[in-house]
């Protein structure tokens, strides 16, 4: 934020802090808050600044003091440069290069990075190649058929252009878009890789094992294949438990986040933080415990290009019971914990009332079972204090899960 070329930023900056310092501990996640939201408008800003500096840098063989450089000119909004140098210096650590912008220069000679003045635009060497290649890459990937002209320059300001070759192509490129729309429409379609090949691919990728494999790491192959229902299709991948192959104390979630989806491993999202947290709270050890989920598919839908979790139906949980009950039987734990009621219906077959039967050890099936709040109820409350307390309760819930287990 403090990149931000608005004169006020260190005024807001000093007026945050000072609140921030008076106990309004959560100020900066207020939406109804003027500073707080003019704060966030500005670091998005900066950061947005900094994402094009990324982009669009297009750095031209040139010579300075008699010997060959990559330097480039740009015009940032905002006092970016140092912030957004040590990408360059981790992309292009290898040649020596300079940046020159209008609020100074960044220069990576022989493995050293210094900041200096600002400088003249440097001379640039016509390049042929370099050039050639930003504009085939822009022609290549350019799609005639999403063109919108205005999302295009508020994405790609104009003062960028005259560093950035492919962009002389841009009006050419726009001038013949309908043609080329046209022209694609007139040829037949390729037809998506059909449900079944999608899935023939899915299963050879699990690989068959060599030699004699744990019971557990059978299971967690069967499960990569699980076609039960529908929620594998548009998933990245099972999520399989975690933890020791015998382990007194088991813990079951819902299913999968977003975060565990790309993992590929339980509770590792911001959900798993709190149970993380929480678990180190009550003195328990996570890697002596298992960890695992009612349902072993992310289930999501979009919104944008965002995907946002959503409850798996009864149907679901059930088809998913068959894995956890194989799981239950090879982990073997003395107690299990259920975080929260879908975990409980996949467990038990039935709808628990969370709030009023928490805490409690009843014995289920020959093992015992305590239910709990899922970590992610105390993720949405909106009150501090309610907050906290909630996840004092959490906590007291989890160690007297650890002592009924003996530990
Ligand atoms: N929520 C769950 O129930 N399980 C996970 O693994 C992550 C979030």
């Amino acid at each position: 934020m403090v990149c931000h070329r608005a004169s006020d930023r260190f005024a807001l900056l000093y007026r945050l802090l000072w609140r921030i310092s008076r106990g309004e501990r959560h100020l900066l996640e207020n939406p109804a808050d003027s500073d707080a939201m003019r704060a966030v408008r500005y670091a998005k800003a900066v950061d947005r600044d900094v994402y094009r500096m990324h982009a669009y840098v297009r750095f031209a063989r040139c010579e300075m003091e008699g010997a060959e450089l990559f330097a480039t000119w740009h015009e940032p909004q905002h006092r970016i440069l140092r912030l957004a140098t040590p990408f360059f210096v981790n992309r292009f650590n290898n040649m020596d290069w300079l940046i020159a912008t209008p609020d100074g220069t960044a220069a990576w000679r022989e493995k050293r990075l210094t900041f200096g003045p600002p400088a003249a635009r440097p001379p640039k060497v016509d390049d042929n190649v370099l050039d050639g290649l930003w504009t085939a890459y822009y022609r290549t990937t350019f799609n005639p058929a999403r063109l919108r002209v205005s999302a295009m320059m508020a994405q790609m300001p104009k003062r960028h252009w005259a560093t950035m070759p492919e962009t002389a192509s841009i009006r050419g490129l726009v001038r013949n878009a309908g043609k080329r729309v046209t022209d694609m429409n007139a040829c037949s379609p390729e037809p998506p890789p059909a449900y079944a090949e999608r899935l023939a691919k899915r299963m050879a990728a699990v690989e068959e094992p060599a030699g004699k494999v744990e019971p557990l790491d059978a299971l967690r192959r069967e499960v990569e294949a699980c076609r039960l229902c529908p929620l594998h299709a548009p998933a990245t991948q099972a999520v399989f438990g975690e933890g020791p192959r015998e382990s007194d104390l088991m813990f079951v979630g819902e299913q999968p986040g977003d975060h565990e989806d790309l993992e590929g491993r339980p509770f590792v999202g911001p959900a798993g933080q709190v149970f993380d947290r929480a678990l180190a709270d009550a003195g328990i050890d996570r890697s002596k415990v298992y960890v695992t989920n009612a349902v072993k598919h992310f289930k999501f839908e979009m919104r944008g290009k965002r995907r946002v979790h959503s409850k798996p139906s009864e149907g679901e949980v059930a088809k998913c019971r068959f894995w956890l009950q194989r799981e239950i039987a090879l982990v073997k734990p003395k107690l299990i914990v259920a975080l929260g009621a879908t975990a409980a219906l996949g467990l038990t077959g039935r709808r628990l009332a969370v709030t009023r039967d928490r805490g409690l050890v009843v014995p289920f099936n020959s093992i015992s079972l305590l239910v709990t709040v899922h970590p992610s109820y105390l993720l949405r409350l909106p009150d501090q204090n309610a907050a906290e307390a909630e996840y004092g309760r959490f906590v007291e819930d989890l160690k007297a899960a650890q002592s009924w287990c003996g530990a």
